[in-house]
């Protein structure tokens, strides 16, 4: 099968949701600690009709009915979460009712957990699925699906919800290039949910923002390594396009890409500006741990990146600085801004509609997606426009990212915090109904109604 990947993409956050600076007020923080400390600028979150399954039933059910895709076409399902609802029962399971009412039950995969790099492990499955002896022809399809939720605390602004589904297939506008994979897995305890009576993890905030950048070093050397060994040339970030990180909050990624510019004066890229290296040079002898708390260092790389910053990372920020970490879902999210932000224009809609068919003006994408605990891996995509449905125009059309942006409601922080209270006490309940409110879901969207004494869950679709 030829240029395996990405055919069609879904997204899907809760309209509820409140901005980062009334949060700061209400926390009594310092002015501009989230906003420009955290670098976000909205956070949402599930009121108490919504939760991991029904956004996930959501984003699958409009997937296939905006791409005219049947559901007897999917033969692989892998679900990417680390919201556990049944420590038994797959998150797959519960989206299996979308396929078995028109007789669909031979569909392969379970889901994948570990932290926020269990979408990514999904989409392996999926991509490799394609490319294997095992493949019957059908697509796969990859959710992921979480809501990230914080007790009260520093890391509490660091929350947010979503759920992406992607369908996978051959000839793909978003195909893989399987080669170029590098990736880094150890035992730390950065962020882990071992109290399984809630559903806050408890997490160690400054180790798991070293463990983040040690292991974007690891496996961004790992992937310049394999790159060269077959390219025979040397890696730098001029020879990608875009670079997508997964997302906890902005500044992380701010942090990250700079990393990597300091990675390449390290390296001695020849692609590497002479003014990068003026201001890099002098800390390339220092050891590593040294260089993870140097402030100088953070300060002069994000300096020395910023201009790569704005073509190259920024592009593919929107949806995380808007809606929050939304863990699995969090770096497809940045990768969704992305084709948003280069495909939405109007220009390629009639580019479309007469089926002009040409190059994207950037075309290599660098992945790099983390999971704490840890698990992590840089990959790479290669773009081209693709035919419609399956094109990047119509992705973007489809996602509809600005409105569904702008429909949202801001609540009260009061409300939010009244919400945290209600959604901590019915974690792992039963026995009890939902208020039914679905006034501000837009129609189509799946809701959680009642989950009965056997712990049964049950959903409608508004
Ligand atoms: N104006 C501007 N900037 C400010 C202000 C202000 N008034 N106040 C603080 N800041 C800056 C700080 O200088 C800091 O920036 P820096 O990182 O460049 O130094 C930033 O805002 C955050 O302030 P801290 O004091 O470091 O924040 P705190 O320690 O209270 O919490 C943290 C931040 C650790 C990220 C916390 O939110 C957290 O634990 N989040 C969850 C863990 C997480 O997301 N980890 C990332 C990888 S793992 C994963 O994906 C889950």
């Amino acid at each position: 099968p030829q240029n395996v990947g990405i055919l069609a993409m879904e997204v899907y956050f809760p309209p509820t949701c409140i901005q980062q600076d009334i949060l700061e007020d209400f926390d009594g923080v310092s002015k501009g600690k989230y906003t420009i400390g955290l670098g976000q600028d909205c956070m949402a979150f599930c009121s108490e009709v919504e939760d991991v399954i029904s956004m996930g039933l959501t984003a699958v059910t409009s997937l296939l009915e905006k791409y005219e895709v049947d559901p007897r076409q999917i033969g692989r399902l892998e679900v990417g979460s680390e919201t556990v609802i049944d420590k038994s029962k797959s998150i797959k399971t519960f989206l299996m009712n979308v396929f078995q009412d028109c007789g669909n039950t031979d569909i392969e995969g379970v889901d994948s957990t570990n932290a926020c790099y269990g979408g990514t492990a999904a989409l392996f499955n999926c991509v490799n699925w394609v490319e294997s002896n095992s493949w019957d022809g059908r697509y796969g399809m990859v959710v992921c699906t979480d809501s990230a939720v914080y007790a009260e605390g520093p890391a509490r602004p660091t929350g947010g919800a979503a759920a992406i589904a992607m369908l996978i297939g051959t000839d793909a506008p978003i195909a893989f290039e399987s080669k170029f994979r590098a990736s880094h897995m150890s035992h730390v305890y950065d962020f882990y949910k071992p109290d399984l009576a809630s559903e806050y993890p408890v997490v160690d905030g400054k180790l798991s923002q070293t463990c983040y950048l040690m292991t974007l070093d690891s496996c961004y050397n790992g992937y310049c390594h394999k790159y060269e060994k077959l390219e025979g040339k040397q890696f730098s970030i001029a020879d990608a396009d875009y670079f997508v990180f997964h997302s906890p909050y902005n500044k992380l990624v701010q942090k990250s890409f700079a990393r990597l510019v300091f990675s390449d004066v390290v390296r001695n890229a020849s692609s590497v500006e002479e003014s990068a290296k003026e201001k890099l040079g002098q800390f390339t002898s220092l050891t590593g741990d040294e260089s993870y708390q140097n402030r100088d260092l953070e300060k002069a790389s994000q300096q020395a990146a910023k201009q790569y910053y704005d073509k190259k990372v920024q592009p593919g920020t929107l949806i995380n600085k808007q809606v929050g970490n939304m863990y699995t879902a969090s770096i497809y999210a940045a990768f969704a801004s992305l084709i948003h932000n280069k495909y939405s224009s109007l220009v390629n809609v009639l580019f479309d509609i007469f089926t002009v068919q040409r190059d994207p003006d950037g075309n290599r994408v660098v992945m790099f997606s983390y999971g704490s605990g840890l698990s992590a891996t840089m990959f790479s995509l290669h773009l081209s426009e693709g035919k419609p449905p399956f094109s990047l125009s119509n992705i973007a059309k489809v996602m509809n990212v600005d409105e569904k942006l702008k429909t949202r409601t801001e609540l009260a922080p009061e409300k939010f915090v009244q919400l945290m209270k209600v959604m901590e006490h019915r974690y792992g309940g039963k026995d009890f109904v939902t208020s039914k409110d679905t006034s501000l879901l837009a129609p189509g969207t799946y809701y959680l109604t009642e989950v009965d004494s056997k712990y049964r869950r049950f959903y409608a679709k508004k």
